[in-house]
């Protein structure tokens, strides 16, 4: 059995998070992560408090195991969203998007165990002095929002940087990337991509079949010229949006085009618009299946990769 500190920590039986994702991640995945013994996460994006109610309240319909919310620190509802986590005792909160300093102090107090997601080391040190739990070091790899540094690289630094746990994120589809991590010092994975396809993930139609069909080269990031990359499948606003930046195009402009696209991609499926979001481990992600197929299957595999590498060793 696969268990690392962060199971008991956070009375999870397997260390393997679901990445919040804006408009996809809701009630449905998560609890259905949840239910799998993972920690499903309901991404709280650009929601309001009203929204983010009801999705908690929809996911403890369906399960009384522990679950995350994913806060967007960039959005404008950031602080609603942070006192709804607080007034529905909200076991877990992982941050996005920033830096989470402004509410570190009522959310430990309120015994809210917090994952900022880093992409340096920098922020991870100082999250850690603020009290953070643990942090999810997310390397460049990942769909959505990213940083600069590769997973490889930058988990064992954060790993050696803070004396909490360290969650890797970014390009982990399987059982190897799972003990990879695990040879890096992380004590648990969050995956975003893979769940894009899981049966319980509501994304829209022509969302899946777009992953499923991806190969190694599928995406590329786009906005590093406004700070804020982002990375997606190469589609008509991928391309429209590089070229607009190869232009010169300004930063409020390129902001505009953006907005909006990842709802027509999650929602209506909308090719020629919309903004999908995804990793660069798409191209192994090649079959639907239930959360809990695909939780069992992560560790799984990590179990039979960690058992068999000491055959390397004489
Ligand atoms: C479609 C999509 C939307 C995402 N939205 C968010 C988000 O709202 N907040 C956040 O912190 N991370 C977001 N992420 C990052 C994931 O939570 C996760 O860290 C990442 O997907 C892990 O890398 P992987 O895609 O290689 O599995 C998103 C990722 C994807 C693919």
């Amino acid at each position: 059995m696969l268990k690392t500190p962060l199971c008991e920590l956070l009375g999870i039986e397997k260390p393997v998070f679901q990445g919040g994702m804006a408009w996809i991640a809701d009630a449905s995945l998560a609890s259905a992560v949840s239910e799998a013994g993972g920690l499903g996460i309901i991404a709280a994006m650009n929601a309001d408090a009203n929204w983010l109610r009801d999705q908690i309240h929809e996911l403890r319909t369906k399960t009384d195991k522990p679950f995350g919310v994913n806060v967007m620190l960039m959005s404008p509802f950031a602080d609603e969203v942070a006192q709804v986590v607080i007034d529905e005792r909200v076991p877990v909160v992982v941050t996005g998007a920033g830096n989470p300093a402004k509410y570190m102090k009522a959310w430990n107090e309120a015994g809210i165990k917090v994952i900022p997601v880093v992409a340096s080391v920098a922020l991870a040190r100082l999250v850690a002095r603020r009290g953070a739990t643990a942090v999810v070091a997310e390397g460049t790899e990942s769909g959505g929002h990213i940083g600069e540094t590769s997973t490889m690289a930058l988990v064992p630094q954060v790993v050696d940087a803070v004396d909490i746990p360290v969650v890797a994120a970014g390009g982990i589809a399987d059982g190897r990337g799972v003990a990879a991590a695990f040879m890096l010092g992380a004590a648990g994975v969050q995956v975003g991509t893979r769940f894009l396809v899981a049966n319980e993930c509501t994304v829209s139609e022509q969302y899946k079949e777009m992953v499923l069909k991806a190969n190694d080269t599928s995406t590329r990031a786009t906005g590093r010229s406004t700070g804020h990359p982002v990375r997606a499948l190469k589609s008509p606003f991928t391309n429209a949006y590089a070229k607009s930046e190869a232009a010169g195009v300004s930063v409020e402009e390129l902001g505009a085009m953006g907005t909006g696209a990842l709802r027509k991609a999650a929602k209506d499926g909308n090719y020629e618009e919309g903004s999908f979001l995804c990793g660069q481990i798409a191209g192994m992600v090649s079959e639907r299946q239930s959360a809990r197929e695909i939780v069992d299957d992560l560790v799984d595999g990590a179990e039979r990769v960690l058992k068999g590498a000491s055959a390397w060793v004489a």
